[in-house]
């Protein structure tokens, strides 16, 4: 019986209603399969916590999160209660950073069942590999002056060695798929670090000639995402640039709310953290009617990450299922609650068993 040790944080909004919903399924999962088990270890952190503690996380947090085999996540943020900064800054980029993460790996694909907004779609299924470490979200730079002389200023960083192991992780991953990787580029209006982008996405090609490639800059990128999504395998992008495509990702899928994400520890020193694209979408948490499918589909690639990818296509193929019959939440047009599209999830799950 192989065994895992997950870390859970539910976070804030609808990471209480989503997070439950998916460990409900991973424990099908479990079941289903007969020899894996999951523990779960629960943690409160989130922006309640932080109006409790003034912190978002303990201080001995990392050290109690370094143990376990993985970390899932829901979503953090109550602007309300903490600047959004503060929460994300405090918990979640804190952990991706101190627990090099490095490679945030974002999945999107034509789903069955759903209507994309997009007028005429064909099949689309491509992964965005986004560096997660570094890039446009730095904290070097700074403010001065008030009133009309204000100033501030914001690095971007961008080393050789995260940029190469971005466009390396992109290339090793389309080997698995169409071999094809697209670069995201905006070279000719960033003047330093783009075309050090492009240099290294240079280099970094030619140790895979069997991988054919593209690169565009970012707002043709954005465009190609609405009007030709199918010609994409694999994209790489820098923190910023990755984050944005991301959500059009989800988008284009039908709804933010089943865009799943992994960021992943490639050093192997610390685990990894899987957490859906949304976030704690303060309008509609407490109606029960959050779509679970992101967190789902993240739990899939949790599994994955732990070798477990025959499980994890068969826990997407049941997902695609239960939408393909039209048992949707409200924001894919459905009047399904969280409840009863888990309950569907785990129903089939059993059933073919
Ligand atoms: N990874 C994260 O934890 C993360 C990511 C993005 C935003 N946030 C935080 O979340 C808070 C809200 O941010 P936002 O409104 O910009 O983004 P959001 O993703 O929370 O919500 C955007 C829109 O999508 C909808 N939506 C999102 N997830 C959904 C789901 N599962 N089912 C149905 N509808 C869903 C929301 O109702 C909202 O209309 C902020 O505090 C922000 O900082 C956190």
């Amino acid at each position: 019986m192989k065994k895992w040790e997950i870390a859970v944080i539910p976070g804030d909004g609808i990471g209480k209603e989503v997070v439950p919903a998916a460990l409900d399924v991973l424990k099908a999962v479990a079941d289903v399969h007969g020899g894996i088990s999951f523990s779960f270890t629960e943690f409160p952190w989130s922006c309640d916590y932080y109006m409790e503690h003034g912190k978002m996380m303990p201080d001995d947090g990392l050290s109690t999160l370094r143990n376990f085999d993985a970390i899932f996540l829901g979503a953090v943020g109550n602007p309300k209660l903490v600047p959004d900064h503060i929460s994300l800054w405090g918990l979640l980029l804190k952990i991706r950073r101190e627990f090099e993460q490095v490679i945030n790996v974002r999945p999107a694909k034509s789903f069955r069942g759903l209507s994309s907004p997009l007028a005429e779609p064909r099949e689309f299924d491509f992964i965005v590999v986004r560096e997660n470490s570094e890039g446009e979200y730095s904290e070097v730079g700074g403010r001065i002056h008030r009133g009309e002389d204000e100033i501030a200023i914001q690095n971007a960083v961008f080393t050789r060695k995260g940029t190469e192991r971005a466009m390396r992780y992109a290339f090793e991953l389309a080997r698995k798929r169409k071999r094809h990787v697209t670069s995201a580029t905006k070279s000719n209006g960033i003047f330093h670090t783009m075309p050090f982008w492009d240099e290294v996405f240079a280099d970094v090609k030619r140790d895979y000639p069997d991988v054919a490639t593209a690169s565009y800059h970012i707002d043709a990128l954005a465009a190609f995402f609405v009007t030709r999504p199918h010609t994409f395998d694999v994209v790489v992008a820098s923190n910023l640039f990755g984050d944005i495509l991301t959500d059009l990702g989800g988008a284009i899928m039908g709804s933010i709310g089943i865009a799943p994400a992994a960021n992943i520890n490639v050093n192997g020193k610390y685990p990894s953290m899987f957490e859906p694209v949304h976030g704690s979408a303060p309008d509609i948490y407490g109606q029960g009617i959050a779509n679970p499918i992101g967190q789902i589909w993240t739990a899939k690639l949790m599994l994955d990450h732990f070798g477990e990818e025959e499980l994890g296509a068969f826990l997407l193929k049941t997902i695609e299922d239960v939408t393909a019959d039209g048992i949707k939440t409200p924001d894919l047009g459905g009047t399904a609650t969280t409840k009863e599209v888990t309950e569907e999830i785990c129903r089939r799950l059993y059933k073919r068993s």
